[in-house]
């Protein structure tokens, strides 16, 4: 794998971190928060919350970047319970990309206050699971048909 960085989300991410969301939506909507396939100026609108949100400290936003692209990405909101979202490009699986980002947004969750962080993840989505309880989360609880996994920090 050629120069992989690993770095924070930034404004001039638009085109692969547009491009990234959408294949992930189109292998399984579920796996994102949008209900339906977002628009262009959905992905823009979501980028620019983003951004502004890692400014205020409010959010723990780092991505994966080969050869100026984005090929992976965490989240963390902030607050009494923080919530984690975590994506890596199918061609880029099984590298440990996605352990890579997890461990640096937790350390960076636990320095601006977090104590623990909660996984939201579909029961259909085995290899969400399967990924966060062999990093260090367990199971807490289910909301309907998704299940919660939580790490303390
Ligand atoms: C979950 C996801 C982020 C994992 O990313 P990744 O870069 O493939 O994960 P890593 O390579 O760092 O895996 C670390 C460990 O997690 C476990 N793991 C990851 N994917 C797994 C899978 N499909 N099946 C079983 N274990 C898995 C393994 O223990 C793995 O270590 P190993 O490869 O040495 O066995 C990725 O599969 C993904 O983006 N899925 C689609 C989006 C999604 O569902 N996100 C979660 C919603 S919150």
């Amino acid at each position: 794998m050629s120069a992989l960085a690993i770095r924070e989300l930034s404004s001039a991410d638009f085109e692969s971190f547009s491009k990234l969301v959408l294949e992930i939506y189109s292998e399984n909507p579920k796996a994102t928060k949008f209900s339906s396939e977002p628009t262009m100026e959905e992905l823009k609108a979501l980028l620019e919350k983003k951004v502004a949100l890692l400014k205020r400290k409010k959010i723990v936003d780092y991505v994966a970047v080969e050869n100026g692209k984005v090929i992976g990405e965490c989240d963390i909101y902030i607050g009494e319970k923080s919530t984690i979202g975590l994506i890596v490009a199918k061609g880029a699986r099984r590298k440990g990309i996605g352990k890579a980002l997890l461990e640096k947004s937790l350390e960076r969750a636990k320095e601006l206050g977090s104590r623990s962080v909660i996984a939201e993840v579909h029961e259909g989505n085995k290899q969400a699971l399967d990924f966060f309880r062999s990093n260090g989360f367990v199971d807490v609880g289910k909301e309907n048909d998704v299940l919660l996994l939580e790490r303390a920090l």
